[in-house]
């Protein structure tokens, strides 16, 4: 049997993530393919709970080192528990967030130097990377607009100008990497929905797949 495909999908808070991956899931499944649907931080009961370590608010402030380790142990827990066995078995992933997010936030947002997130990525996943990545981009002000209404989380809470670092670096991976597909997540959903699909249509096209 062959191993499966391994898709992320990226992008600050209030690009739509979470509708899109149906999106890229349902392509799949109608091209007949089995699929896993789970994300990052989480994904399994012990990665979900460091999830919750990592997004809920205390009055402890977080370390950034704290930050980086738990979420590198919950991808930890969550390649050993679902990404591997799946791909293993033929089964394709699709992960709303991975490994880009830490080079995003904890790099281009807290400031670590990507080596220590490359040797952490190389310790933790061995060469397990994403064939393909969609990356939603928004600019800062419409995704904050987006996410007003609701109760943020700790990375939420965080300032513009993070964000703006964060998409920065998230951009500068997306051009510079081939396994990148960048989408405008600024249009109307239907509209990012479609090229969410066309983006999808042509990786399974291209024999890629
Ligand atoms: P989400 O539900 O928007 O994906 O929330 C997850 C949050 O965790 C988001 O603010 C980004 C953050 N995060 C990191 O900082 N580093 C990571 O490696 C991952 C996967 C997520």
């Amino acid at each position: 049997m062959s191993r499966g495909k391994f898709i992320t999908l990226e992008g600050t808070e209030g690009v739509g993530k979470s509708t899109n991956v149906t999106a890229v899931v349902e392509c799949l499944e109608a091209a007949g393919l089995a699929v896993v649907v789970t994300r990052e931080p989480g994904g399994t009961e012990l990665a979900e709970a460091i999830r919750e370590l990592l997004l809920g608010v205390r009055d402890e402030p977080m370390a950034n080192m704290t930050e980086l380790l738990l979420v590198f142990a919950a991808r930890a827990q969550h390649i050993a528990q679902v990404i591997t066995p799946a791909l293993a078995a033929g089964k394709w992933v699709v992960c709303d967030r991975f490994t880009d997010a830490t080079y995003a936030y904890q790099g281009g947002g807290r400031g670590f130097d990507d080596d220590v997130i490359s040797q952490l990525e190389t310790l933790v996943q061995g060469q397990l990377r994403p064939d393909m990545t969609v990356y939603l981009d928004v600019s800062v002000e419409v995704a904050a607009s987006r996410i007003a209404a609701r109760e943020h989380d700790r990375f939420e809470r965080e300032q513009l100008e993070f964000f703006r670092r964060v998409r920065a670096r998230y951009l500068s991976m997306a051009e510079s990497q081939l396994r990148y597909r960048i989408v405008d997540a600024g249009n109307d959903l239907a509209t990012v929905q479609a090229d969410v699909r066309a983006v999808v249509q042509s990786f399974l096209g291209a024999g890629e797949a």
